[in-house]
C-alpha cells in the first residue's frame, strides 16, 4: 500500500486522554543496545539480549494501545560489517528467541512476518523463520514484522528485479505496483517511525514506505524504552497534522 493511510481508530478502553490518534503501523529503529550495555560494563551482546526482552514489553503495549502492525529493525544489511562475534551473536539471538517465544507469541495472537533477504542467513535459522511465519499465519491480533537482514535499498532493488522478471512494461508501473513488490507488499505504510538511542537518521529502514510517516526520536536507549516512553511518542504523534502533501483547510 502507498501513502495516505488513515489512522486506526483509537478503540482501547484504557487509552489516556492525551492519545487521540493511534498509528496503525509503527516502525521502530531499536538503537542503543551497545551503549546501554557499555554503560553497565557489560558486553554488547548483553545489550542485544536486553533489547530482545524489551520487544515483548513494547509489543504488549502496542496491543494495549490498538496498534495493528509493529515493524522492528533487528538486523540490517549493513550490520554484517560488525565484528563477527556480534554478527553471530545476533543470529543466535534470533534463533533462540524464536525457539523460546514462538509458542507464547502464537497463543497471544501475534502474526510474525519477515522483511529482508533470506540469502546470507544460515539454513537452520532460515527454517526457524519460515516455521514462525507458517505457525502464526492465521493470527490477527497484531503483526510483528521483523526486519532482519533488511535494507531499504536492497528491498527496492529486489522489487525492481522482480518487476523486470515479471515483464511489467514501464508505462504500466505505478507506485502501487512497486509497493506491492516490497518484501511484505500487503502491509500498509508505517504511520510513525520511532528511533531510540538519540540519532536522527533512517539508516536504510523502510525508505520507500516511510515517505509520509511521522518521525519521533528519543535519546533513551532501546532496552530502557518502556510503556511510558511509547505513550510519549503516541502523544507526540497525536499532535502531528498529517497532510500527505495537501492543504487541510484551503
Ligand atoms: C542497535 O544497537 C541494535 C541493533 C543492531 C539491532 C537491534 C537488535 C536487537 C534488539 C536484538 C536482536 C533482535 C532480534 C529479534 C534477535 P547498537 O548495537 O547499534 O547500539 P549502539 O548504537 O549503542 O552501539
Amino acid at each position: 500500500m502507498t501513502t495516505q493511510q488513515a489512522d486506526s481508530t483509537a478503540q482501547s478502553a484504557d487509552l489516556p486522554a492525551a492519545i487521540t490518534a493511534v498509528p496503525y503501523h509503527i516502525g521502530i529503529i531499536m538503537d542503543g543496545n551497545g551503549r546501554w550495555a557499555q554503560a553497565r560494563g557489560m558486553p554488547r551482546l548483553a545489550g542485544h539480549q536486553a533489547g530482545v526482552d524489551n520487544i515483548r514489553r513494547i509489543l504488549e503495549h502496542c496491543v494495549r494501545r490498538g496498534v495493528k502492525v509493529l515493524t522492528i529493525y533487528a538486523f540490517s544489511t549493513e550490520n554484517w560489517r560488525r565484528p563477527p562475534d556480534e554478527v553471530s551473536g545476533l543470529m543466535r539471538l534470533l534463533g533462540l528467541t524464536i525457539q523460546r517465544q514462538l509458542n507464547e507469541l502464537n497463543r497471544n495472537g501475534v502474526r510474525i512476518l519477515h522483511s529482508g533477504r533470506m540469502e546470507g542467513i544460515n539454513k537452520h535459522l532460515q527454517k526457524q523463520i519460515m516455521h514462525a511465519l507458517e505457525v502464526t499465519k492465521n493470527n490477527d491480533r497484531i503483526i510483528l514484522n521483523v526486519a532482519f537482514n533488511y535494507g531499504g535499498r536492497a528491498e527496492i532493488l529486489d522489487a525492481v528485479r522482480h518487476i523486470i522478471q515479471d515483464g511489467i512494461p514501464p508505462e504500466a508501473l505505478t507506485e502501487e505496483t512497486l509497493s506491492s513488490y516490497m518484501y511484505i507488499g500487503e502491509l500498509p505504510d508505517p504511520d510513525l517511525i520511532i528511533r531510540t538511542g538519540g540519532e536522527w537518521r533512517l539508516s536504510n529502514f523502510l525508505i520507500w514506505q516511510a515517505a509520509y510517516a511521522e518521525y519521533y526520536t528519543t535519546p533513551t536507549f532501546w532496552p530502557d524504552f518502556d510503556e511510558a516512553e511509547l505513550d510519549k511518542a503516541l502523544i507526540e504523534y497525536s499532535h502531528r497534522e498529517r497532510r500527505f502533501g495537501r492543504v487541510l483547510n484551503p
